[in-house]
């Protein structure tokens, strides 16, 4: 068994974003600009916005945090997307989701300039990802498709399981696996509550990539021997042995998957701090791209 091992990864792509950022700022050229919009005060969310924040500061990036109440309307948040959008000092920016209830997530994702939108949510930077078309790709499926090429997995002609259709990471990664290159050129089969035999279908992948949140659903005796293994879960289970009251716990049941994979992430420390690199990979790119 060999451990995809995200923190490492990530601390490596964070130290090679480092050196580029260097050099423009020893050639006097503006540092990329990262903006999180996050509205509400739920934890988790203010937890990831937390860690972006900070991973700029990290690589030497500008970051902006820009807070709103959880009362906040449609229209306000769209007026403070505008005025992102016409900022030049700004390069990228993500609005963190879940939005509260009164706004139409769909109608603010529309409303990002997509040469800002380093979360590649806009109908058209995923329309141009389905196409194979350069683009910002979603930062978590672009920290796995860079965890398989770094661990140089061989992909090709590979059954691959997703399980978990949500637009942020199974319906993009379902995409990008079966898109002609590598890491890809697999055959995918996307999965979601609807499946029927879903665990005669996870039986018969040679990748697994659940997405689903749902603690330890992935049991040893449902991968076949030698799986490669991708868990994307981060829930939340109280734990008073920890100082914050929690732990974080994937989808799969490590312990007893591991023995089985070829390759396997741990949660913590696999897909999560990806994520997180993948997003600053994608602002420098938007940053290098304004500049022309
Ligand atoms: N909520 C959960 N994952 C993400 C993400 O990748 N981007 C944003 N903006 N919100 C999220």
């Amino acid at each position: 068994m060999i451990l995809l091992d995200g923190k490492k990864v990530s601390n490596d792509i964070k130290d090679e974003i480092k050196a580029e950022v260097d050099k423009m700022k020893s050639q006097g050229e503006k540092v990329p600009h990262l903006a999180a919009v996050i509205v509400g005060d739920d934890g988790a969310s203010l937890t990831y916005v937390g860690s972006k924040v900070r991973a700029c500061e990290r690589v030497g990036f500008e970051s902006t945090m820009v807070r709103m109440k959880h009362t906040t309307s449609e229209i306000e948040l769209l007026h403070k997307i505008k005025e992102l959008n016409e900022d030049d000092n700004i390069d990228g920016f993500i609005i963190q989701l879940p939005l509260p209830p009164q706004i139409n997530t769909q109608k603010v994702l529309m409303a990002v300039d997509p040469s800002k939108d380093v979360d590649g949510f806009h109908p058209e930077n995923f329309g141009k990802m389905a196409l194979d078309m350069s683009t910002f790709i979603p930062a978590t499926p672009f920290g796995i498709l860079e965890l398989l090429e770094r661990y140089d997995v061989d992909t090709k002609g590979k059954h691959t399981v997703v399980i978990g259709r949500s637009h942020i990471v199974g319906r993009p990664m379902s995409i990008l696996m079966s898109r002609k290159g590598w890491p890809g050129n697999s055959t995918v089969t996307l999965t979601h509550s609807n499946t029927k035999n879903i665990t005669q279908i996870i039986s018969q992948a040679d990748i697994v990539i659940s997405a689903l949140g749902v603690p330890n659903f992935l049991k040893a005796e449902m991968v076949r021997d030698d799986a490669v293994v991708i868990d994307v879960g981060i829930t939340r289970v109280d734990d008073d042995s920890k100082p914050r009251g929690y732990r974080i716990v994937g989808d799969v049941d490590f312990e007893n998957v591991s023995k089985k994979s070829s390759f396997i992430t741990p949660v913590p420390g696999g897909v999560g701090p990806m994520t997180i690199a993948m997003l600053l990979k994608n602002t420098l790119l938007a940053r290098e791209q304004r500049m022309g």
